[in-house]
């Protein structure tokens, strides 16, 4: 309802600020602790807020876009208790979850938490796997019957009920089809991982890599360099001109992060490297 509180774990994909500002309801933030360099929930700082902002609903991001995290299922049964205990709604976006590392294996949230069943719903689509954002589709899986009527009720309303037709076959045809394109593209991309951290060990040691679990994109702690955050901006757009995605916009306290993605050529990458390193270097002499 207007007015009700939604849980995020920031520094998280930014339009979850979005949409719940723009449904008129209320944010509450259980910010993710960063622990000698990698993310955690910190669950009694969840739970505190759960309890004293009678939190309605969790907007999960799993795995975690921007930081790499995926999830354990002692991690996700954990959230499913509280959540079930508070009488909490989850909404799990599982977008990057053909991104999982194979050993770091995705767990969906209905398998970790089946009791919560009727208080659930899981997002994927082929739109990251298979690149087809353009196309609109997306699954929206709804195991309680009551709040699937609802949602189909809400999404009839909207004007929203039908596919872009095109959307629905190549959906198809990728699930279908397309797991050896995957296993190849998810290998690639693990080999742009390697090119990235030799490149910061080797020429950008100030530039921290947060080792990803999984996902595509990298989260990079840029605090070595010594900048303030909007000199940071500056170095990255002006002078190396990239276009990489500044930490505040998941997080007004991680200015000092930057997060780069990997689904590019291995030549992008290393080109957009060379010109981040070219920028650190003119800052220094
Ligand atoms: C966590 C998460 N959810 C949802 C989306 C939106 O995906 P789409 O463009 O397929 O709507 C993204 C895209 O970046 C994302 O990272």
């Amino acid at each position: 309802k207007e007015g009700d509180s939604v849980l995020i774990q920031p520094p998280v994909y930014y339009p979850f600020f979005e949409v719940i500002r723009d449904n008129n309801r209320k944010i509450v933030e259980s910010p993710l602790l960063l622990t000698d360099g990698h993310y955690e929930i910190d669950f009694d700082d969840l739970e505190e807020k759960i309890a004293s902002q009678n939190v309605k609903l969790f907007l999960l991001c799993s795995p975690h876009n921007p930081v790499g995290r995926v999830w354990t299922k002692e991690e996700l049964q954990k959230l499913g208790e509280l959540c079930d205990r508070y009488h909490v709604f989850v909404v799990s976006d599982e977008i990057h979850c053909d991104f999982a590392f194979p050993e770091h294996p995705h767990t969906i949230f209905a398998k970790a938490c089946p009791q919560l069943e009727e208080k659930m719903i899981l997002c994927t689509a082929p739109s990251k796997t298979f690149n087809l954002a353009g196309l609109q589709v997306s699954n929206i899986w709804v195991p309680g019957k009551e709040v699937r009527d609802r949602f189909k009720a809400e999404i009839n309303a909207a004007g929203y009920s039908q596919l872009n037709a095109l959307g629905l076959i190549a959906c198809q045809a990728a699930y279908e089809n397309g797991g050896e394109w995957l296993e190849q593209c998810q290998a690639y991309l693990r080999e742009n991982l390697k090119v990235l951290r030799s490149f910061l060990k080797e020429r950008l040691p100030k530039i921290r890599l947060i080792e990803p679990e999984g996902t595509y994109f990298a989260w990079l702690d840029c605090s070595g360099l010594g900048l303030s955050d909007t000199a940071l901006e500056n170095l990255i757009a002006h002078q190396a001109k990239l276009w990489l995605d500044g930490g505040s916009v998941f997080d007004k306290k991680s200015g000092q992060f930057e997060r780069i993605v990997l689904a590019c050529t291995k030549k992008t990458l290393l080109q957009a490297l060379t010109q981040l390193e070219a920028a650190c270097r003119g800052r220094n002499s």
